[in-house]
């Protein structure tokens, strides 16, 4: 009965959803398979989502992607429709981005129900968060075989295959401005899949052209060199190490080319590396204005000095890696240093 009933006011706020009244566009019929009439613990929320699978692959299928979409909070009709592809490889983009991040409904350890994320994306996007490839998340394939063939290119192919059939599905969406948003390995995904895509639309039916606008990468994994750099740099230009740091790492660590590229670091690349690294100690690497807990962690009364937060940076590129560990091996750091590969 409590299901029927939710069922009937869910109805009833379709019908009275903006956009269906007088004036407005018409909105195609939704895929009402789809729709997500509740999660437990979900607060009343004037939006629609949309939750599924989207068979991929060629010639017998076996492979479905899941996708979770949120529409936007008012005016879903006038907004862009935004991807969003967490990295790994093997992140879930439902677990991390959906779920801990820029999703409306957010998991926290405390307290039973979900909680509304005040900075949601969906606030100002169409926001779709897809599992790839197959084997991530909810995303299956059926024979073992494609399990073993995996990759950014299949990656890329199976999410582009993804697209289209999902597109079929919502096609309100099919002429609206797209866009591609994800961080850390997606700065593989996210260029990889925009490339795809622009190659694809030439030559393509105008029905299955996708009016791809622009990609966003955000803690993008590209290649060390760049990587590190990166880092580096923007510590500098947010004041986090001084000039004189931050010439000493490139000079020393010789803007981290790598060997086989002819990067000759140096002595000093090391120290030049903890030096930065320390200047981490008392601010969060992955969100340098959010405060930091400094009181000394549980336990701390069996130990004579307080202990402070080490510098976390649990996805070290590996020459910075080799350079911290190599030159401080007992230390606890050069443990958070090794390859521990946070799944975002
Ligand atoms: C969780 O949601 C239920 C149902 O809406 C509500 O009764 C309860 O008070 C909520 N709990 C908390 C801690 O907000
Ligand atoms: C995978 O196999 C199950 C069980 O036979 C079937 O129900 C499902 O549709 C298959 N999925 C795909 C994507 O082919
Ligand atoms: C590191 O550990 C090794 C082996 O346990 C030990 O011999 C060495 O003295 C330690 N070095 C430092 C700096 O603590």
């Amino acid at each position: 009965m409590a299901v029927a009933a939710v069922v009937v006011v869910l109805m009833l706020a379709l019908a009275m959803a903006p956009g269906a009244a007088s004036g407005a566009p018409r909105r195609s019929p939704r895929p009402e398979a789809d729709l997500v009439t509740g999660l437990p613990g979900q607060p009343a929320v004037g939006f629609r989502h949309y939750a599924g699978y989207v068979d991929v692959g060629s010639g017998g299928g076996g492979k479905a992607l899941f996708y979770w979409f949120f529409e936007a909070e008012r005016e879903p009709e006038k907004k862009p429709l935004l991807l969003w592809l967490n990295g790994g490889p093997g992140c879930s983009s439902v677990a991390y981005g959906a779920a801990q991040e820029l999703g409306p409904f957010l998991v926290r350890s405390y307290g039973a129900n979900l909680t509304r994320n005040a900075y949601a994306w969906n606030k100002a996007v169409n926001l779709l968060f897809l599992e790839a490839p197959v084997g991530v998340g909810f995303s299956y394939a059926n024979r073992t075989a494609d399990l073993r063939r995996l990759g950014d290119r299949v990656t890329a192919q199976d999410s582009y295959g993804f697209l289209l059939s999902w597109l079929d599905r919502f096609p309100e969406f099919k002429s609206r401005d797209f866009y591609i948003a994800g961080e850390s390995y997606a700065g593989h995904y996210v260029p990889q899949l925009a490339e795809l895509i622009y190659d694809g639309n030439k030559g393509a039916n105008r029905d299955r052209v996708i009016n791809i606008k622009g990609f966003m990468i955000g803690n993008a994994v590209l290649n060390d060199a760049t990587d590190q750099l990166g880092m580096v740099e923007y510590a500098w230009s947010h004041a986090i190490i001084s000039d004189e740091l931050y010439s000493a790492v490139r000079r020393e660590c010789d803007s981290f080319k790598e060997e086989a590229d002819g990067g000759r670091p140096g002595k000093g690349c090391s120290p030049a590396l903890r030096a930065f690294l320390g200047a981490y100690d008392d601010i969060d690497i992955y969100s340098i204005y959010t405060p930091t807990c400094l009181l000394p962690a549980t336990g701390a009364g069996t130990s004579a000095a307080p202990r402070r937060p080490a510098a976390r940076l649990v996805a070290a590129p590996r020459l910075f890696s080799e350079h911290v560990r190599a030159s401080s091996p007992n230390t606890t750091r050069s443990h958070e240093f090794d390859h521990k590969i946070r799944l975002g």
